[in-house]
């Protein structure tokens, strides 16, 4: 709008608004002091929009702390929350430390962490390019399954690493992973090799790494689930 510049422009102005209120019907103000009130309290200073921040993983790290929400913190060396890239398109998700993860506080660095590096390799990835972490942050004794309690614990912490960083595609590795983000029962070789939805998220099943140390002859299925990913990612081969 043009703003007027001097007093004659204002009242012609003003004058002009008048005529084209009253034109639409308007016969007087009103003037009462609940009115004036009302009026008056429009003047305070607007209160701040907010706006919704996304967070950050430094925020999840932070409220994770010290964690002592289930027993695995019992017996941990290190808390292993996950690492890569902020913004992955694609996120790997295992099961939970093991004995080389919990040592070192890193996921997936021990002999199956080893594969799944070559497997990203081979999708023409970097580690540092994708995303890696665990259902549980904390290793179960002797490498046992975790819990439904011990999942449970750290689901939201899962979920809100998932939030910042918003992948075009999970990879679940193995069971527990495929099974904690879907939600279901189903064995692994019936979950595996075809998409399914976390949250609007693309979720691809395939065997854990430790399950292909043990059974090689698998690691043609895992090609293949992790192909349907590259493709996703419009990856070429
Ligand atoms: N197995 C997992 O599931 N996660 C790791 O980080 C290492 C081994
Ligand atoms: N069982 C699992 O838990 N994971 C696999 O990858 C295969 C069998």
């Amino acid at each position: 709008m043009e703003l007027p510049d001097t007093l004659d422009d204002t009242l012609c102005a003003l004058r002009h608004a008048l005529v084209q209120m009253a034109r639409w019907g308007c016969r007087g103000f009103d003037c009462s002091d609940r009115t004036r009130r009302t009026l008056a309290s429009w003047d305070r200073p607007p209160e701040v929009v907010s706006v919704q921040r996304r967070e950050g993983l430094g925020e999840v790290r932070d409220d994770l702390g010290d964690c002592r929400r289930c027993i695995l913190a019992a017996g941990r060396t290190h808390l292993v929350f996950g690492e890569g890239h902020p913004q992955a398109e694609l996120v790997f998700v295992g099961e939970g430390p093991g004995f080389e993860e919990d040592r070192s506080g890193r996921p997936f660095v021990g002999p199956a962490g080893q594969l799944l590096t070559r497997i990203i390799e081979a999708m023409h990835l970097s580690r540092d390019q994708v995303y890696i972490c665990n259902v549980v942050k904390c290793r179960p004794p002797e490498n046992r399954n975790p819990s439904p309690e011990e999942i449970g614990a750290c689901r939201p912490f899962l979920e809100r690493q998932l939030a910042c960083i918003r992948p075009k595609a999970i990879c679940a590795l193995g069971a527990v992973a495929a099974r904690a983000l879907l939600e279901t029962n189903a064995p692994i070789s019936a979950l595996r090799g075809r998409f399914h939805d976390y949250r609007g998220i693309k979720v691809m099943p395939t065997f854990h790494p430790s399950y292909l140390l043990r059974n090689p002859d698998q690691k043609r299925e895992v090609w293949e689930d992790v192909k349907k990913i590259m493709a996703l990612l419009r990856i070429p081969l």
